[in-house]
């Protein structure tokens, strides 16, 4: 790689890699696993697009005494022994682009109501469906656009994100397509798209006949058009069946599609099972997950994805984290950011939740939002650690050590690359 294209961060005063926790394949981590280097180097090179300047590749990565004299030429930034520096955080699970308000559910939940109760009477995802209906793939685009950036500054580089708020046929497509441009903006971020037809029933059809839809028409034509990266069903009481589900799921094997479960949320229905079973990459939010369930997780190479701001927003008892850690299973954390049941990107505060209420410790913690989260959606060739050969997507925080990222509780988006 020529000099002129290669940048190099020195003094870092502290920078993880997470080398050990890839060797571990995310399970059972341990404190050493995060690859602690005190005043930490990286050098990395940069590309192009569209005249900007976007992080490329890692080169090299130790500590700061240790930078080879080749380096010496390349364009530096000290970062004075006051920034720590990380692999860039993975949200393995958000519904980013909506449009529309639920502000009046969440003062009604305030006040006793149920997120079920308010579902039956029409509220819920259906209200937001009406919304996102309604709203131009345009105004789609601006809103999700923002809510990128607001993310970015939390350390996150790798997005995923779910469509499911247009549940018929042309509006499922817009805002996949809106995820697709999303891709194009960001060129140091990367997206995964999920189709999530299956997120609810739409008003006024009939649930078979929606089925129908999603299996023959819409999973086919997104995977051929390339619209989405994977498919996610949501299996749950008064949503749809395991049965259901796996059909659905099936289909989207069979299309080229990856696939993953929101599985075992709001009541049993041995989803974990179904995910595990069918080699989902992971199984999402697990509060009622059985003890077979994670046993079936702990044995297979399904991420299990928790989703604590999500429990801690619906006032219901968390997962159980620490069970499925012991058991070998590989954890990760997401935001499951969405106007309903977690109305914020603030991954790191989804860490402090997860610490506190959860009890992960620190190195799980940090697995939990960068290899593991990776290995959620299957990019854990190319993020997730600080490896020379992966891509360049780091973040610098804006205090000297990790730990401030979730200590500090919802400390206001300022990490920078
Ligand atoms: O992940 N569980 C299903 N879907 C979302 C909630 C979506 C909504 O309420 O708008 C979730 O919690
Ligand atoms: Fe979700």
């Amino acid at each position: 790689v020529a000099a002129e294209s290669l940048r190099v961060l020195v003094h870092a005063s502290e920078l993880l890699t997470g080398e050990g926790i890839r060797n571990k394949d995310g399970r059972l981590i341990e404190e050493h696993d995060i690859g602690l280097i005190d005043d930490g180097a990286l050098v990395y090179s940069v590309k192009s697009i569209k005249g900007r300047e976007v992080p490329a590749k890692i080169q090299w990565v130790g500590r700061t005494v240790d930078l080879p004299q080749k380096y010496l030429k390349a364009r530096r930034t000290d970062l004075k022994r006051r920034r720590a520096l990380i692999p860039g955080l993975v949200d393995a699970h958000t519904h980013l682009v909506f449009a529309g308000d639920r502000s009046s559910e969440f003062a009604r939940r305030c006040g006793g109501a149920t997120y079920e109760e308010i579902a039956r009477e029409g509220g819920g995802i259906l209200h937001t469906v009406t919304a996102t209906r309604a709203a131009t793939e345009e105004q789609l685009f601006k809103s999700a656009c923002l809510r990128v950036r607001e993310a970015m500054g939390y350390g996150i580089r790798t997005i995923e994100l779910k469509s499911g708020y247009g549940l018929d046929h042309e509006a499922e497509l817009k805002q996949l397509r809106v995820a697709k441009r999303l891709k194009q903006e960001f060129p140091e971020i990367l997206f995964q798209s999920t189709y999530l037809g299956a997120h609810a029933v739409p008003k006024g059809r009939s649930k078979a006949e929606y089925i129908e839809e999603i299996v023959r028409k819409t999973i086919p034509e997104v995977a051929s058009r390339k619209l989405a990266d994977a498919c996610d069903v949501f299996i749950d009481e008064g949503y749809f069946t395991r049965d259901e589900g796996s059909r659905i799921l099936q289909a989207a094997l069979r299309a080229g599609l990856q696939i993953k479960v929101h599985a075992d949320e709001l009541s049993n229905t041995a989803s974990s099972e179904l995910a595990a079973r069918l080699g989902a990459l992971s199984a999402d939010h697990l509060l009622q997950i059985s003890d077979t369930g994670i046993e079936a997780l702990a044995h297979s190479d399904t991420t299990a994805v928790i989703l604590p701001g999500t429990a801690f927003y619906l006032k219901a008892a968390h997962a159980p984290a620490r069970r499925l850690i012991e058991r070998g299973a590989r954890v990760a954390l997401a935001s499951d950011f969405n106007p309903g049941t977690c109305m914020t990107l603030n991954l790191p505060a989804v860490m402090t939740i997860a610490a506190l209420y959860l009890g992960l410790g620190r190195a799980e913690l940090f697995a939990a939002v960068t290899y593991n989260a990776a290995c959620a959606l299957g990019f854990e060739d190319r993020r997730g650690t600080l490896e020379p050969g992966m891509d360049a997507a780091f973040a610098v925080l804006p205090f000297e050590r990790f730990e401030e990222l979730y200590y500090r509780f919802a400390w206001p988006s300022g990490a920078t690359t």
